[in-house]
């Protein structure tokens, strides 16, 4: 099938926006459009984006990673009734629902960052993002994903950076701890 809207469209539209301008706010405005409508499209999807590592409770699959890092595409798959925990992904991120429902929970973090590895953190907000939905979150946001239903559930993700070079940390909320975040892809 002819895609409309290519995934090497996009990814140029995107570098096109971030040789605009900086402002990240203004960055994911523009993106959003974008990434709603690559996500829709058909021709990157593959019956492999659906595996995903039982041990991790996810999967995820590149789609694009600048040669400099400063852009990242992946598909997530999510398994029933797993997710990820709390994490940040030192960079901004728009997240479009290929299926759904997706249950995203924000999370904000309420020490005073003075001690290395320990973070103490409050949940603000949940957002459920269904087929086309989005989530989108400044560099810093914290946010934990889980699969609620019985199927295992595929979103579009777009980063500023690639994720493996941000210093980026997940968080473990009952230990109070803060630890390095790094995923691999496929
Ligand atoms: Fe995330």
């Amino acid at each position: 099938m002819k895609s409309n809207y290519p995934i090497k469209q996009f990814v140029d539209d995107v570098l096109n926006v971030m040789k605009e301008t900086q402002n990240e706010k203004l960055i994911i405005s523009s993106v959003i459009p974008l990434a709603k409508r690559a996500a829709a499209e058909l021709d990157w999807r593959k019956e492999e984006m659906y595996i995903a590592d039982p041990k991790l409770g996810f999967g995820s699959t590149l789609l694009h990673a600048e040669p400099d890092n400063s852009l990242f595409i992946v598909v997530d798959s999510w398994l029933p009734g797993r997710g990820v925990r709390p994490h940040d992904h030192g960079t901004w991120a728009v997240v479009v629902g290929v299926t759904g429902p997706e249950k995203n929970t924000f999370w904000k973090r309420i020490d005073d960052s003075s001690s290395e590895g320990h973070a103490e953190l409050h949940e603000i907000e949940e957002k459920t993002i269904s087929i086309g939905d989005v989530v989108s979150m400044r560099t810093g946001e914290i946010h934990s994903v889980v699969n609620e239903t019985t199927e295992t559930l595929l979103s579009f993700h777009v980063y500023g950076k690639h994720l493996n070079h941000t210093g980026r940390s997940q968080y473990d909320v009952k230990n109070n701890q803060k630890i390095p975040f790094v995923i691999e892809t496929r």
